[in-house]
């Protein structure tokens, strides 16, 4: 290990983060309801220009009003190339009282497009005299954004999350894709020919690099990597596949863009019984190595050692924190 720590930010559920509109207030009292362990009301995106302001003064409603239980709440604030950004900020941490735990900020492209919306927190919290502090969730989701992803993680003691914006990140990277998320079969490799002269076309994952490079930056910060949206809402099949390789990569969570999306999400993200009891039996077995000064054993005829624990261990952890 290296002689720095990462120390992790603030623990919390992230397997599924539903997304619903500011505009949309009849929504609420459903999500709040649902099984997403977060829910980000958002101002940006789902909201368009004439109805900022209403959807501001719903989302503050929902803030005080909405019972939502044990959820984590969000709030995605406007870009700061806007000008709804800093009235966002100011009126919902100023109006929305204590329920409030994240923020989330769309398109950040440097450390300090976060400093900034610290700073502006940070005032307002000292202010009202806030109880807790409010966390922030940052999308990647375009090429400045990635480029600079290191500075960003670790741009303020409040991070808590990184999310893959692929929507955005294509937009802003031209990749040549006007879906949200998911493959495109232009993306892919041939082989060569076999000794028969076939040859098979293989798709690949054109989001690989990215959401890799938002894992190593999230998880060298102690941060959650989450997986944006997918918009094929009527495609399970897709959306699980989608979620999967996430999971796999790392991914502690991924957004619902429909609420048909919460139910997969929660499956895909929550560690398979069997995973967790192949964990739990590498654990015990190392512990038996230990006591007989081995570093390295064999368990169904696969190598173990000092690195599996910390594999098991990181399993069983999740395992426990979604059972809590
Ligand atoms: C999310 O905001 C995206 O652009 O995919
Ligand atoms: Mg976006």
């Amino acid at each position: 290990m290296s002689f720095k720590t990462v120390e992790p930010a603030t623990t919390r559920l992230n397997r599924c983060e539903l997304a619903v509109p500011g505009s949309s207030p009849r929504m609420f009292a459903k999500a709040a309801a649902s099984d997403a362990d977060v829910v980000f009301l958002d101002l940006e995106d789902s909201v368009s220009p004439d109805d900022k302001a209403e959807a501001r003064k719903n989302v503050i409603g929902a803030l005080r009003d909405v019972d939502w239980g044990d959820k984590t709440v969000s709030v995605r604030i406007n870009g700061l190339d806007t000008h709804y950004m800093y009235r966002d900020i100011v009126d919902v941490v100023e109006q929305g009282g204590e329920r409030l735990d994240l923020i989330m900020i769309p398109k950040v492209g440097t450390a300090s497009d976060v400093y900034a919306v610290d700073m502006l927190i940070t005032q307002i919290e000292t202010a009202i005299g806030r109880k807790k502090r409010i966390g922030l969730e940052m999308i990647i989701e375009t090429a400045l954004g990635m480029q600079n992803i290191g500075e960003i993680a670790a741009a303020s003691p409040r991070n808590e999350s990184l999310h893959f914006g692929v929507a955005d990140y294509s937009a802003s990277t031209r990749a040549r894709t006007t879906g949200i998320g998911g493959p495109n079969p232009l993306y892919g490799v041939l082989t060569d020919p076999d000794d028969a002269g076939r040859r098979e076309y293989h798709w690949g994952d054109m989001w690989h690099y990215a959401i890799s490079r938002m894992v190593v930056a999230a998880r060298a910060n102690g941060l959650r990597p989450i997986d944006g949206p997918f918009g094929d809402f009527s495609d399970e099949a897709g959306f699980r596949a989608h979620a999967n390789r996430a999971a796999i990569l790392g991914c502690e969570g991924k957004w619902a863009i429909h609420p048909k999306q919460i139910g997969p999400t929660n499956e895909v993200m929550t560690p398979a019984v069997a995973e967790v009891e192949k964990a739990r039996r590498i654990l015990a077995a190392m512990e038996q190595a230990k006591r007989d000064g081995q570093g390295a054993v064999a368990l169904d005829g696969k190598l173990i050692d000092l690195a599996s624990i910390r594999q098991a261990e990181a399993m069983v952890a999740q395992a426990e924190a979604i059972a809590a």
